[in-house]
């Protein structure tokens, strides 16, 4: 489930609309002018500047303003004026936003939110790249323009065709991939009257691990072993990715089982089998496949991709060199000891 902050855009939005109606109240009124004449403050806003500063756009594609453009149309001024740093495709320049792709990756462990995956409504799109895009010279666009490079956007992620044209009808009427993905927070704003401060939960929480028990906690003073083992693994990269990622949790030792089981002989060795491990998740102890060198790097590069369920809290090792000499490191102690 992805949960969008409701309750802060509803605030937002709560807000903007207050401010208009204290601004139209003051205009409307002769309170205004009469504070104004007094202090001698300010000046009436005028109908065209409340207009200019009234843009926002709902889902429904009310406050869409004239114009039309199409994906063909937009993809010129598209490539001037915001590939530079989203790409040609709208892939993303280096660590500026990537736009398009990313669909089908939200329910997985990494998901990648790009307004094609991730935006709801086609109006947001439209209301963000008119309001604040192309950065650093935000509100220089056209309508035309932004209805071009919004369809460019969505053409981008397959959600339209590059002929559709976008206009104050047909935006609305397109629908975002990830529509369906939020849900409304029905939380009130405001916390209710009686705050709990003892016995607040029907079925106590359970610790299931401690940062001291996992020994996560340096000591204050390293320990001998400690510093051998960093000095060691200078000159083997294996050793020292598993001194860093693995040790709090896990020895190699014969039968020195920590917060995660020893990895003694694991290599080829059958999962969940270490002799005296009783933490154990249910997920891994129903697994019956072996640690064979391809599921350990699947395994250790995404335990939850590779093992759902599994309690190990580990979020992965990315870096395929790093892994690799991990693997031969396993191995070795699996020869060795
Ligand atoms: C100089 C670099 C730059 C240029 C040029 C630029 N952008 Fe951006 N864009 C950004 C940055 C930085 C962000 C993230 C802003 C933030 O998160 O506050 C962003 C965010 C966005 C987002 C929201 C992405 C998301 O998932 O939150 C959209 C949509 C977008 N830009 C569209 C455009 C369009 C369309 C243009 C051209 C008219 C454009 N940008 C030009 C730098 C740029
Ligand atoms: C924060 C603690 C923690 C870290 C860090 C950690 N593990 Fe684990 N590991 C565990 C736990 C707990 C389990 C048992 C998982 C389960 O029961 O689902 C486990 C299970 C395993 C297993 C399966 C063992 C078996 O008997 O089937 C292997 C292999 C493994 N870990 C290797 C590693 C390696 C290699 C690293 C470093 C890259 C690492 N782990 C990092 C806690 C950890």
């Amino acid at each position: 489930m992805y949960v969008l902050d409701n309750s802060k855009l509803n605030n937002k939005l709560r807000v903007s609309t207050m401010v208009k109606a204290l601004l139209l109240t003051l205009c409307l009124t002769s309170s205004y002018a009469f504070a104004a004449d007094k202090i001698g403050l300010g000046v009436p806003a005028t109908e065209a500047q409340i207009t200019a500063w009234d843009i926002d756009i709902r889902p429904d594609g009310k406050g869409l303003p004239l114009g039309s453009g199409s994906a063909l149309d937009g993809e010129g001024a598209y490539v001037q004026k915001c590939a530079s740093c989203h790409g040609d495709f709208a892939e993303g320049v280096g660590r500026y936003p990537a736009l398009a792709g990313g669909l089908d990756s939200l329910a997985s462990q990494h998901p990648v939110k790009t307004v094609g995956s991730y935006w709801p409504y086609a109006s947001t799109v439209f209301d963000y790249v008119r309001r604040a895009m192309p950065y650093g010279h935000a509100q220089s666009l056209t309508n035309d323009e932004v209805y071009g490079i919004t369809a460019y956007i969505l053409y981008s992620s397959y959600i339209i065709e590059d002929d559709f044209v976008l206009d104050q009808n047909t935006l609305p009427e397109v629908e975002m991939p990830n529509k369906d993905g939020f849900i409304s927070d029905t939380r009130p704003d405001t916390p209710p009257k009686t705050v709990c401060m003892s016995n607040c939960f029907a079925k106590a929480p359970v610790v299931v691990g401690k940062a001291k028990q996992i020994d996560v906690t340096p000591d204050e003073e390293p320990s001998a072993e400690g510093s051998v083992v960093v000095a060691e693994a200078s000159s083997q990269k294996g050793e020292a990715v598993f001194a860093g990622q693995c040790m709090a949790c896990h020895a190699v030792a014969q039968g020195e089982n920590k917060f995660g089981p020893s990895l003694h002989n694991i290599v080829g060795q059958k999962v969940a089998s270490v002799a005296g491990f009783g933490n154990y998740s249910a997920a891994i102890k129903l697994s019956d496949a072996l640690w064979t060198e391809d599921n350990l790097k699947q395994f250790l590069s995404d335990p939850q991709e590779f093992m759902p369920g599994t309690t190990m809290p580990y979020g992965g090792l990315q870096d395929a060199s790093e892994l690799e000499s991990l693997i031969a490191y396993l191995k070795k102690n699996t020869a060795d000891k």
